[in-house]
Protein backbone atom coordinates (compact mmCIF):
# COMPACT_ATOMS: atom_id res chain seq x y z
CA UNK A 1 0.00 0.00 0.00
CA UNK A 2 1.44 3.68 -0.93
CA UNK A 3 1.27 6.19 2.06
CA UNK A 4 -1.05 8.84 1.52
CA UNK A 5 0.72 12.49 0.54
CA UNK A 6 0.49 14.03 4.36
CA UNK A 7 0.18 18.19 3.85
CA UNK A 8 -0.41 21.36 5.49
CA UNK A 9 -4.17 22.31 4.39
CA UNK A 10 -4.12 25.36 2.30
CA UNK A 11 -8.03 26.01 2.87
CA UNK A 12 -10.58 26.37 5.66
CA UNK A 13 -12.10 23.79 7.26
CA UNK A 14 -15.37 24.50 5.81
CA UNK A 15 -13.82 24.92 1.75
CA UNK A 16 -11.90 21.81 2.14
CA UNK A 17 -12.78 20.21 -0.77
CA UNK A 18 -12.24 16.08 0.08
CA UNK A 19 -14.23 13.02 0.21
CA UNK A 20 -14.18 13.63 4.29
CA UNK A 21 -13.67 16.48 6.97
CA UNK A 22 -12.93 15.33 10.55
CA UNK A 23 -13.54 17.29 13.28
CA UNK A 24 -13.37 16.36 17.07
CA UNK A 25 -16.59 16.39 19.59
CA UNK A 26 -16.41 16.96 23.26
CA UNK A 27 -18.37 14.55 26.00
CA UNK A 28 -20.21 17.44 27.96
CA UNK A 29 -22.23 16.80 31.32
CA UNK A 30 -25.42 18.30 28.68
CA UNK A 31 -24.18 16.39 26.03
CA UNK A 32 -21.92 16.38 23.04
CA UNK A 33 -20.45 19.88 22.29
CA UNK A 34 -17.84 20.69 19.12
CA UNK A 35 -13.96 20.97 19.16
CA UNK A 36 -12.94 24.78 19.32
CA UNK A 37 -12.17 26.27 15.93
CA UNK A 38 -15.40 24.18 14.46
CA UNK A 39 -17.50 27.57 14.63
CA UNK A 40 -17.29 27.97 10.72
CA UNK A 41 -18.26 24.02 9.65
CA UNK A 42 -21.09 24.75 12.50
CA UNK A 43 -22.37 28.23 11.08
CA UNK A 44 -22.07 26.29 7.43
CA UNK A 45 -24.78 23.97 9.38
CA UNK A 46 -26.95 26.84 10.01
CA UNK A 47 -25.56 26.38 13.49
CA UNK A 48 -27.49 22.85 13.64
CA UNK A 49 -24.52 20.46 13.99
CA UNK A 50 -25.03 19.39 17.89
CA UNK A 51 -28.48 18.83 17.16
CA UNK A 52 -28.18 17.25 14.25
CA UNK A 53 -25.13 15.01 15.98
CA UNK A 54 -27.14 14.51 19.47
CA UNK A 55 -30.22 13.40 16.73
CA UNK A 56 -27.67 10.91 15.41
CA UNK A 57 -26.45 9.30 18.80
CA UNK A 58 -23.21 10.89 19.35
CA UNK A 59 -21.92 11.88 23.23
CA UNK A 60 -18.62 12.79 22.16
CA UNK A 61 -16.60 9.92 23.92
CA UNK A 62 -13.95 8.42 22.74
CA UNK A 63 -13.70 6.05 19.79
CA UNK A 64 -16.94 7.04 18.67
CA UNK A 65 -17.18 8.09 15.27
CA UNK A 66 -20.24 9.21 13.18
CA UNK A 67 -20.73 10.64 9.73
CA UNK A 68 -22.90 12.68 8.53
CA UNK A 69 -23.74 13.43 4.73
CA UNK A 70 -22.86 17.25 3.65
CA UNK A 71 -24.95 18.21 0.69
CA UNK A 72 -23.04 20.90 0.11
CA UNK A 73 -23.13 22.87 3.24
CA UNK A 74 -19.69 22.69 3.44
CA UNK A 75 -17.09 21.56 0.48
CA UNK A 76 -16.33 18.15 1.94
CA UNK A 77 -18.60 15.31 0.91
CA UNK A 78 -18.89 13.57 4.28
CA UNK A 79 -18.56 15.34 7.59
CA UNK A 80 -16.55 12.42 10.06
CA UNK A 81 -17.18 13.51 14.13
CA UNK A 82 -14.72 12.03 16.01
CA UNK A 83 -15.01 11.73 20.20
CA UNK A 84 -12.45 13.40 21.97
CA UNK A 85 -13.71 12.13 25.22
CA UNK A 86 -14.38 14.94 28.30
CA UNK A 87 -12.15 18.37 27.90
CA UNK A 88 -12.74 19.34 31.51
CA UNK A 89 -9.35 19.02 31.91
CA UNK A 90 -8.44 20.58 28.46
CA UNK A 91 -7.98 18.37 25.55
CA UNK A 92 -4.57 16.30 25.64
CA UNK A 93 -2.59 15.62 22.88
CA UNK A 94 -3.43 11.91 23.52
CA UNK A 95 -7.12 12.82 23.08
CA UNK A 96 -6.18 14.20 19.67
CA UNK A 97 -4.09 11.24 18.48
CA UNK A 98 -6.70 8.29 19.59
CA UNK A 99 -9.47 10.68 18.01
CA UNK A 100 -7.52 11.49 14.97
CA UNK A 101 -7.15 7.16 14.53
CA UNK A 102 -10.81 6.11 15.22
CA UNK A 103 -11.56 8.87 12.38
CA UNK A 104 -8.93 7.32 10.13
CA UNK A 105 -10.02 3.25 10.78
CA UNK A 106 -13.63 4.26 9.92
CA UNK A 107 -11.93 6.24 6.74
CA UNK A 108 -10.20 3.17 5.20
CA UNK A 109 -10.44 3.59 1.20
CA UNK A 110 -11.11 7.54 1.28
CA UNK A 111 -9.49 8.68 -0.93
CA UNK A 112 -9.36 12.51 0.26
CA UNK A 113 -9.08 13.24 3.65
CA UNK A 114 -9.11 16.93 5.64
CA UNK A 115 -8.83 17.01 9.80
CA UNK A 116 -9.27 20.34 11.81
CA UNK A 117 -8.29 18.07 14.76
CA UNK A 118 -4.84 19.32 14.09
CA UNK A 119 -5.74 22.82 14.88
CA UNK A 120 -5.66 21.48 18.65
CA UNK A 121 -2.69 19.63 18.21
CA UNK A 122 -0.86 18.52 14.64
CA UNK A 123 1.93 16.80 15.88
CA UNK A 124 -1.06 14.34 17.45
CA UNK A 125 -3.57 14.73 14.44
CA UNK A 126 -0.76 13.19 11.99
CA UNK A 127 0.75 10.01 14.21
CA UNK A 128 -2.75 9.27 14.81
CA UNK A 129 -4.38 9.56 11.37
CA UNK A 130 -1.21 7.29 9.91
CA UNK A 131 -1.17 5.08 12.62
CA UNK A 132 -5.38 4.31 12.35
CA UNK A 133 -4.92 4.12 8.75
CA UNK A 134 -2.32 1.21 9.70
CA UNK A 135 -3.20 -2.33 8.29
CA UNK A 136 -1.40 -5.30 7.59
CA UNK A 137 -2.44 -7.28 4.43
CA UNK A 138 0.84 -8.75 3.38
CA UNK A 139 -0.80 -12.34 4.28
CA UNK A 140 -4.22 -12.39 2.94
CA UNK A 141 -4.52 -13.84 -0.72
CA UNK A 142 -7.05 -11.93 -1.48
CA UNK A 143 -6.77 -8.62 0.50
CA UNK A 144 -9.96 -6.42 0.99
CA UNK A 145 -9.94 -4.43 -2.00
CA UNK A 146 -10.09 -0.77 -0.85
CA UNK A 147 -8.96 2.52 -2.89
CA UNK A 148 -6.05 3.79 -1.12
CA UNK A 149 -5.85 7.02 0.90
CA UNK A 150 -4.18 9.38 -1.77
CA UNK A 151 -3.95 13.02 0.62
CA UNK A 152 -4.51 13.81 4.07
CA UNK A 153 -4.65 18.07 4.68
CA UNK A 154 -3.92 19.16 8.06
CA UNK A 155 -5.12 22.71 9.37
CA UNK A 156 -2.59 24.24 11.18
CA UNK A 157 -2.83 25.11 14.31
CA UNK A 158 -3.14 29.42 14.90
CA UNK A 159 -0.24 29.56 17.14
CA UNK A 160 3.06 29.04 15.44
CA UNK A 161 4.66 29.80 11.51
CA UNK A 162 4.42 27.93 8.58
CA UNK A 163 7.66 26.77 8.69
CA UNK A 164 7.11 25.60 12.51
CA UNK A 165 4.12 23.50 11.17
CA UNK A 166 5.82 22.06 8.33
CA UNK A 167 8.85 20.82 10.56
CA UNK A 168 6.27 19.47 13.34
CA UNK A 169 4.57 17.43 10.31
CA UNK A 170 7.88 16.23 9.08
CA UNK A 171 8.68 15.32 12.25
CA UNK A 172 5.58 13.53 13.09
CA UNK A 173 5.42 11.58 9.67
CA UNK A 174 8.83 10.29 10.92
CA UNK A 175 7.60 8.94 14.43
CA UNK A 176 4.73 7.82 13.18
CA UNK A 177 6.42 5.75 10.19
CA UNK A 178 8.87 4.17 13.01
CA UNK A 179 5.94 3.10 14.73
CA UNK A 180 4.28 1.28 11.65
CA UNK A 181 7.87 -0.45 10.51
CA UNK A 182 7.71 -2.30 14.26
CA UNK A 183 4.16 -3.07 13.41
CA UNK A 184 5.32 -4.68 10.35
CA UNK A 185 7.79 -6.59 12.01
CA UNK A 186 6.07 -7.90 14.68
CA UNK A 187 3.35 -8.64 13.01
CA UNK A 188 5.39 -11.12 9.91
CA UNK A 189 4.91 -14.38 11.24
CA UNK A 190 7.33 -16.61 13.02
CA UNK A 191 8.31 -18.67 9.69
CA UNK A 192 9.18 -15.36 7.58
CA UNK A 193 10.84 -13.40 10.44
CA UNK A 194 13.68 -15.85 12.20
CA UNK A 195 17.21 -14.24 13.59
CA UNK A 196 19.22 -14.83 10.10
CA UNK A 197 15.75 -12.67 8.15
CA UNK A 198 15.08 -10.17 10.71
CA UNK A 199 18.73 -9.43 10.75
CA UNK A 200 19.36 -9.26 6.92
CA UNK A 201 16.08 -6.84 7.34
CA UNK A 202 17.39 -4.33 10.09
CA UNK A 203 20.77 -4.43 8.45
CA UNK A 204 19.46 -3.08 5.17
CA UNK A 205 17.02 -0.59 6.71
CA UNK A 206 20.01 0.75 8.68
CA UNK A 207 22.17 0.88 5.28
CA UNK A 208 19.26 2.73 3.44
CA UNK A 209 19.61 5.23 6.81
CA UNK A 210 23.09 5.69 6.67
CA UNK A 211 23.90 3.91 9.71
CA UNK A 212 27.23 1.88 10.50
CA UNK A 213 25.78 -1.67 10.66
CA UNK A 214 27.60 -5.04 11.97
CA UNK A 215 26.16 -8.57 12.01
CA UNK A 216 27.60 -11.20 14.12
CA UNK A 217 26.60 -14.41 13.16
CA UNK A 218 26.60 -17.80 15.02
CA UNK A 219 30.21 -18.61 14.30
CA UNK A 220 31.17 -14.90 15.62
CA UNK A 221 28.63 -14.95 18.55
CA UNK A 222 30.55 -18.50 19.59
CA UNK A 223 33.80 -17.10 18.80
CA UNK A 224 33.83 -13.78 21.09
CA UNK A 225 31.82 -15.52 23.77
CA UNK A 226 28.63 -14.52 23.50
CA UNK A 227 27.22 -17.40 25.79
CA UNK A 228 23.91 -16.45 26.91
CA UNK A 229 22.16 -15.71 22.95
CA UNK A 230 24.31 -18.66 21.55
CA UNK A 231 22.64 -21.18 24.86
CA UNK A 232 19.10 -19.72 24.21
CA UNK A 233 19.58 -19.54 19.59
CA UNK A 234 20.85 -23.40 20.14
CA UNK A 235 18.17 -25.22 20.15
CA UNK A 236 16.50 -23.41 16.73
CA UNK A 237 17.74 -24.46 13.04
CA UNK A 238 17.63 -20.43 12.31
CA UNK A 239 20.76 -19.87 14.23
CA UNK A 240 21.07 -16.38 16.11
CA UNK A 241 22.69 -12.96 15.44
CA UNK A 242 23.44 -9.92 17.04
CA UNK A 243 22.96 -7.03 14.60
CA UNK A 244 24.06 -3.44 15.89
CA UNK A 245 23.23 0.02 14.05
CA UNK A 246 24.86 3.46 14.40
CA UNK A 247 23.75 6.33 14.35
CA UNK A 248 26.20 9.19 14.97
CA UNK A 249 25.01 13.15 14.51
CA UNK A 250 27.01 15.93 13.99
CA UNK A 251 27.83 17.32 17.12
CA UNK A 252 26.77 14.14 19.31
CA UNK A 253 25.82 15.83 22.50
CA UNK A 254 25.73 12.33 24.29
CA UNK A 255 26.27 8.52 23.27
CA UNK A 256 22.88 6.19 24.08
CA UNK A 257 22.61 2.49 23.79
CA UNK A 258 19.17 1.10 22.49
CA UNK A 259 18.61 -2.41 23.53
CA UNK A 260 16.08 -4.75 22.59
CA UNK A 261 14.85 -8.38 22.89
CA UNK A 262 14.75 -10.28 19.56
CA UNK A 263 13.15 -13.59 20.41
CA UNK A 264 11.74 -13.90 16.70
CA UNK A 265 9.79 -17.08 18.58
CA UNK A 266 9.42 -18.13 22.11
CA UNK A 267 8.13 -21.83 22.84
CA UNK A 268 9.84 -21.94 26.35
CA UNK A 269 12.62 -24.26 24.83
CA UNK A 270 12.47 -27.52 26.77
CA UNK A 271 10.41 -25.92 29.65
CA UNK A 272 8.01 -25.54 27.25
CA UNK A 273 4.95 -23.24 27.41
CA UNK A 274 1.11 -24.44 27.40
CA UNK A 275 -0.29 -24.64 23.91
CA UNK A 276 -2.54 -21.51 24.59
CA UNK A 277 -2.12 -18.17 23.13
CA UNK A 278 1.54 -19.64 22.30
CA UNK A 279 1.30 -18.14 18.92
CA UNK A 280 1.35 -14.75 20.72
CA UNK A 281 4.93 -15.32 21.20
CA UNK A 282 5.63 -14.10 17.57
CA UNK A 283 5.53 -10.77 19.17
CA UNK A 284 8.45 -11.93 21.67
CA UNK A 285 10.96 -9.49 19.40
CA UNK A 286 8.29 -6.30 19.53
CA UNK A 287 11.59 -4.79 21.91
CA UNK A 288 14.22 -5.22 19.13
CA UNK A 289 11.90 -4.09 15.91
CA UNK A 290 11.28 -1.01 18.72
CA UNK A 291 15.01 -0.03 18.96
CA UNK A 292 15.92 -0.68 15.47
CA UNK A 293 12.75 1.71 14.08
CA UNK A 294 14.15 4.20 16.82
CA UNK A 295 17.81 3.82 15.49
CA UNK A 296 16.60 4.76 12.01
CA UNK A 297 14.54 7.41 13.09
CA UNK A 298 17.32 8.83 14.90
CA UNK A 299 18.90 9.02 11.31
CA UNK A 300 16.05 10.57 9.78
CA UNK A 301 15.26 13.17 12.49
CA UNK A 302 19.34 13.98 12.66
CA UNK A 303 19.28 13.77 16.69
CA UNK A 304 22.60 15.54 17.51
CA UNK A 305 23.38 12.18 19.58
CA UNK A 306 25.65 8.74 18.86
CA UNK A 307 22.40 6.21 18.92
CA UNK A 308 23.40 2.23 19.21
CA UNK A 309 21.18 -0.07 19.21
CA UNK A 310 22.84 -3.64 20.22
CA UNK A 311 19.87 -6.02 19.51
CA UNK A 312 20.41 -10.08 20.23
CA UNK A 313 17.92 -11.87 18.12
CA UNK A 314 17.12 -15.97 18.80
CA UNK A 315 14.76 -18.37 18.53
CA UNK A 316 13.65 -20.46 21.52
CA UNK A 317 13.12 -23.52 20.80
CA UNK A 318 13.13 -27.22 22.00
CA UNK A 319 15.38 -29.98 20.59
CA UNK A 320 18.14 -32.02 21.17
CA UNK A 321 20.79 -28.85 20.09
CA UNK A 322 18.17 -26.91 23.14
CA UNK A 323 19.94 -25.61 26.86
CA UNK A 324 18.69 -27.59 29.08
CA UNK A 325 17.26 -26.62 32.88
CA UNK A 326 20.39 -27.21 35.11
CA UNK A 327 23.16 -25.78 32.18
CA UNK A 328 25.59 -23.09 33.35
CA UNK A 329 26.26 -20.61 30.80
CA UNK A 330 29.36 -18.39 30.53
CA UNK A 331 27.77 -14.72 29.44
CA UNK A 332 29.72 -12.42 27.17
CA UNK A 333 32.43 -10.43 29.92
CA UNK A 334 32.63 -13.67 32.16
CA UNK A 335 29.79 -13.74 34.22
CA UNK A 336 28.35 -17.05 34.52
CA UNK A 337 24.66 -17.83 34.64
CA UNK A 338 22.72 -21.31 35.94
CA UNK A 339 19.61 -21.86 33.90
CA UNK A 340 16.89 -22.85 36.07
CA UNK A 341 14.21 -22.16 33.14
CA UNK A 342 14.34 -21.77 29.87
CA UNK A 343 11.12 -19.87 29.22
CA UNK A 344 13.44 -17.14 30.89
CA UNK A 345 15.31 -16.75 27.81
CA UNK A 346 15.05 -12.67 27.37
CA UNK A 347 16.92 -11.82 30.14
CA UNK A 348 20.22 -14.36 29.16
CA UNK A 349 20.39 -12.83 25.24
CA UNK A 350 19.66 -9.40 27.10
CA UNK A 351 22.75 -10.19 29.43
CA UNK A 352 24.96 -10.39 26.48
CA UNK A 353 23.67 -7.32 24.87
CA UNK A 354 23.99 -5.02 27.94
CA UNK A 355 27.44 -5.92 28.41
CA UNK A 356 28.67 -5.10 24.80
CA UNK A 357 26.64 -2.31 24.53
CA UNK A 358 28.43 -0.90 27.97
CA UNK A 359 31.96 -1.63 26.55
CA UNK A 360 31.38 1.40 24.18
CA UNK A 361 30.46 4.20 27.56
CA UNK A 362 27.01 5.13 26.76
CA UNK A 363 25.78 8.05 28.66
CA UNK A 364 22.78 6.65 29.18
CA UNK A 365 20.99 2.77 28.40
CA UNK A 366 17.86 2.21 27.44
CA UNK A 367 16.83 -1.85 27.00
CA UNK A 368 13.07 -2.81 26.62
CA UNK A 369 11.77 -6.43 25.68
CA UNK A 370 8.74 -8.63 26.38
CA UNK A 371 10.26 -9.48 28.85
CA UNK A 372 7.71 -11.63 31.64
CA UNK A 373 4.06 -12.33 32.12
CA UNK A 374 3.96 -10.39 35.54
CA UNK A 375 4.74 -7.00 33.94
CA UNK A 376 0.44 -8.31 32.18
CA UNK A 377 -0.34 -9.46 35.76
CA UNK A 378 0.95 -6.11 37.48
CA UNK A 379 0.30 -3.64 35.02
CA UNK A 380 -1.97 -4.98 32.65
CA UNK A 381 -2.15 -5.32 28.83
CA UNK A 382 -1.88 -1.53 28.17
CA UNK A 383 0.71 0.04 30.89
CA UNK A 384 4.54 -0.47 30.34
CA UNK A 385 6.67 -1.33 33.95
CA UNK A 386 9.72 0.82 33.78
CA UNK A 387 12.16 0.00 36.07
CA UNK A 388 16.43 1.18 36.41
CA UNK A 389 18.78 3.39 38.01
CA UNK A 390 16.02 5.73 39.71
CA UNK A 391 16.44 9.36 38.36
CA UNK A 392 16.54 7.87 34.51
CA UNK A 393 13.83 5.43 34.80
CA UNK A 394 11.21 8.45 36.56
CA UNK A 395 12.23 10.77 33.45
CA UNK A 396 11.58 7.63 31.17
CA UNK A 397 8.43 6.86 32.53
CA UNK A 398 7.46 9.99 32.40
CA UNK A 399 8.29 10.77 28.75
CA UNK A 400 6.26 7.91 28.18
CA UNK A 401 3.10 8.81 29.64
CA UNK A 402 3.30 12.32 28.19
CA UNK A 403 3.25 10.83 24.87
CA UNK A 404 0.25 8.61 25.41
CA UNK A 405 2.27 4.97 25.83
CA UNK A 406 1.39 4.44 29.65
CA UNK A 407 4.61 3.60 31.51
CA UNK A 408 4.84 3.27 35.35
CA UNK A 409 7.91 2.92 37.23
CA UNK A 410 8.37 -0.07 39.80
CA UNK A 411 11.11 -0.44 41.72
CA UNK A 412 14.25 -3.29 42.30
CA UNK A 413 14.39 -4.51 45.81
CA UNK A 414 17.50 -5.47 47.01
CA UNK A 415 15.53 -8.41 48.85
CA UNK A 416 15.53 -10.33 45.63
CA UNK A 417 19.04 -10.03 44.56
CA UNK A 418 19.73 -13.23 46.91
CA UNK A 419 16.77 -15.14 45.55
CA UNK A 420 18.73 -15.32 41.97
CA UNK A 421 21.52 -16.67 44.05
CA UNK A 422 22.75 -20.22 42.21
CA UNK A 423 24.50 -23.50 44.24
CA UNK A 424 26.47 -23.56 41.07
CA UNK A 425 27.30 -20.23 39.06
CA UNK A 426 26.94 -16.43 39.42
CA UNK A 427 23.18 -16.11 39.75
CA UNK A 428 20.23 -18.04 38.32
CA UNK A 429 18.61 -16.63 35.61
CA UNK A 430 15.37 -16.87 38.25
CA UNK A 431 14.04 -16.69 41.15
CA UNK A 432 13.02 -19.59 43.10
CA UNK A 433 9.32 -18.22 43.64
CA UNK A 434 7.51 -16.43 41.62
CA UNK A 435 6.86 -13.01 43.74
CA UNK A 436 7.66 -9.68 42.06
CA UNK A 437 8.63 -11.46 38.42
CA UNK A 438 8.78 -8.49 36.73
CA UNK A 439 11.36 -6.74 39.55
CA UNK A 440 13.22 -10.23 39.80
CA UNK A 441 13.95 -10.08 35.67
CA UNK A 442 15.04 -5.93 36.46
CA UNK A 443 17.07 -7.10 39.61
CA UNK A 444 18.74 -9.70 37.25
CA UNK A 445 19.50 -7.42 34.12
CA UNK A 446 21.01 -4.78 36.56
CA UNK A 447 23.93 -7.44 37.76
CA UNK A 448 25.19 -6.78 33.96
CA UNK A 449 24.82 -2.85 33.33
CA UNK A 450 28.12 -1.36 34.04
CA UNK A 451 28.78 0.75 37.12
CA UNK A 452 27.85 4.23 36.55
CA UNK A 453 25.61 3.84 33.69
CA UNK A 454 22.24 5.41 33.96
CA UNK A 455 19.71 2.95 32.53
CA UNK A 456 16.33 2.02 32.26
CA UNK A 457 14.45 -1.27 31.37
CA UNK A 458 11.31 -1.20 29.57
CA UNK A 459 9.01 -4.11 30.14
CA UNK A 460 6.57 -4.25 26.82
CA UNK A 461 4.91 -8.03 27.62
CA UNK A 462 1.63 -6.31 27.60
CA UNK A 463 1.62 -3.38 25.57
CA UNK A 464 3.49 -4.48 22.49
CA UNK A 465 1.04 -6.48 21.62
CA UNK A 466 -2.84 -5.92 21.41
CA UNK A 467 -4.68 -9.22 21.04
CA UNK A 468 -8.15 -7.45 21.22
CA UNK A 469 -10.05 -5.33 18.88
CA UNK A 470 -8.42 -2.20 17.31
CA UNK A 471 -8.99 1.25 19.40
CA UNK A 472 -8.39 4.93 19.23
CA UNK A 473 -4.81 4.65 16.95
CA UNK A 474 -3.79 1.08 18.02
CA UNK A 475 -4.55 -1.52 15.33
CA UNK A 476 -4.77 -5.29 16.30
CA UNK A 477 -1.45 -6.77 16.87
CA UNK A 478 2.05 -5.29 16.91
CA UNK A 479 1.00 -2.00 18.87
CA UNK A 480 4.58 -0.53 17.85
CA UNK A 481 5.16 0.44 21.65
CA UNK A 482 7.36 2.32 23.20
CA UNK A 483 8.94 4.03 19.86
CA UNK A 484 7.18 6.94 20.67
CA UNK A 485 8.73 7.41 24.14
CA UNK A 486 12.13 5.70 23.12
CA UNK A 487 11.81 9.06 20.70
CA UNK A 488 10.83 11.25 23.50
CA UNK A 489 13.75 10.26 25.55
CA UNK A 490 16.25 10.66 22.40
CA UNK A 491 14.76 14.02 21.95
CA UNK A 492 14.56 14.86 25.51
CA UNK A 493 18.69 14.37 26.04
CA UNK A 494 19.47 15.99 22.69
CA UNK A 495 17.54 19.02 24.18
CA UNK A 496 18.55 18.39 28.05
CA UNK A 497 21.53 16.34 27.73
N1 LIG B 1 8.26 -13.80 26.42
C1 LIG B 1 7.90 -14.20 27.72
C2 LIG B 1 7.12 -13.12 28.49
C3 LIG B 1 5.78 -12.75 27.95
C4 LIG B 1 4.63 -13.30 28.50
C5 LIG B 1 5.64 -11.81 26.95
C6 LIG B 1 3.37 -12.92 28.03
C7 LIG B 1 4.39 -11.44 26.47
C8 LIG B 1 3.25 -12.00 27.02
C9 LIG B 1 9.16 -14.52 28.54
O1 LIG B 1 10.21 -15.04 27.81
C10 LIG B 1 8.78 -15.55 29.54
O2 LIG B 1 8.43 -16.63 29.15
N2 LIG B 1 8.86 -15.20 30.83
C11 LIG B 1 8.54 -16.09 31.89
C12 LIG B 1 9.56 -15.91 32.97
C13 LIG B 1 9.46 -16.94 34.06
C14 LIG B 1 9.87 -18.29 33.55
C15 LIG B 1 10.34 -16.50 35.21
C16 LIG B 1 7.14 -15.76 32.39
O3 LIG B 1 6.80 -14.57 32.46
O4 LIG B 1 6.39 -16.67 32.67
MN1 LIG C 1 10.12 -17.14 27.62
ZN1 LIG D 1 10.30 -14.54 25.82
Amino acid sequence: MTAPKLALATASAAEAAVDALVIGTVRTEDGVALQPGAEAVDAAFGGALVETLTALGATGKADEVVKLPALGKIKATVLVASGLGSADEGISGEQVRRAAGAAARSLVGTARIASLLSTLDLQAAVEGAVLGAYTFTAYKSEPEKKNPTVKVDFIAPEDGSAKEHKATLKAATAIAEAVTTTRDFINTPPNDLYPGSFADKAAALGRAAGLTVEVLDEKALRKNGYGGIIGVGGGSARPPRLVRLTWKGARAKAKVALIGKGITFDTGGISIKPAASMDQMTSDMSGAAAVVATVVLAAKLKYPLEVTATVPMAENMPSGDAYRPGDVLTMYGGKTVEVLNTDAEGRLILADAIVRACEDAPDYLIETSTLTGAQVVALGKRTAGVMGEPAFRDRVAELGRAVGENAWAMPLPEELRADLDSRLADLANVAGHRWGGMLAAGVFLREFVAEGVPWAHIDIAGPSFNDGGPWGYTSRGGTGVPVRTLAAVLADIAENG
